[in-house]
């Protein structure tokens, strides 16, 4: 069947089953390559992009449910707080693997699209549904707090 779906403001339309996984017609059909396949079970957020100014698990969200603009990192030339984020990441060698790092952005994203000076806590409750298998959680969090600064 086809859907159509707009990813960072395009219309993309692809031939799926209206019932499969959001992340697979994003790698399969619209070249986006940040969203990751890590548990595929909605619980690494590894997946993650964002609806609505909401972050979303992508691998669990069936395809006929998206509605809205799809986010995602390729976005981030245009997007202040993306672009914020991305050099912040770097200048704090916050990656390691790098897997699950677009996902971390996501969420860190729809923190500070609300909340321009978010304190420790409140990052790291954002970040609650990211996962990160090598431990780079502490240069994740200095890295969002360096873009909270530069937005500020
Ligand atoms: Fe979607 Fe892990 S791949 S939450």
């Amino acid at each position: 069947m086809t859907t159509s779906i707009k990813v960072n403001g395009k219309l993309q339309t692809v031939e799926t089953d209206p019932s499969s996984p959001l992340l697979y017609a994003l790698r399969n059909d619209c070249d986006i390559n940040s969203a990751k396949y890590g548990c595929g079970l909605g619980q690494c957020g590894a997946c993650m992009v964002i609806i609505n100014g909401t972050p979303v698990r992508s691998c669990i969200t069936p395809i006929n449910s998206v509605n809205s603009n799809v986010t995602t990192l390729e976005s981030y030339e245009s997007d202040r707080v993306l672009n914020a984020l991305n050099k912040a990441f770097i200048a704090e060698q916050a990656v390691q693997c790098g897997f699950c790092i677009s996902g971390m952005m996501m969420s860190a994203k729809t923190l500070l699209d609300t909340n321009k000076r978010p304190t420790e806590q409140q990052i790291k409750v954002a970040l609650n549904g990211n996962l990160c298998r090598c431990g780079t959680q502490t240069r994740i969090l200095k890295a969002i707090q360096r873009a909270a600064k530069e937005l500020a």
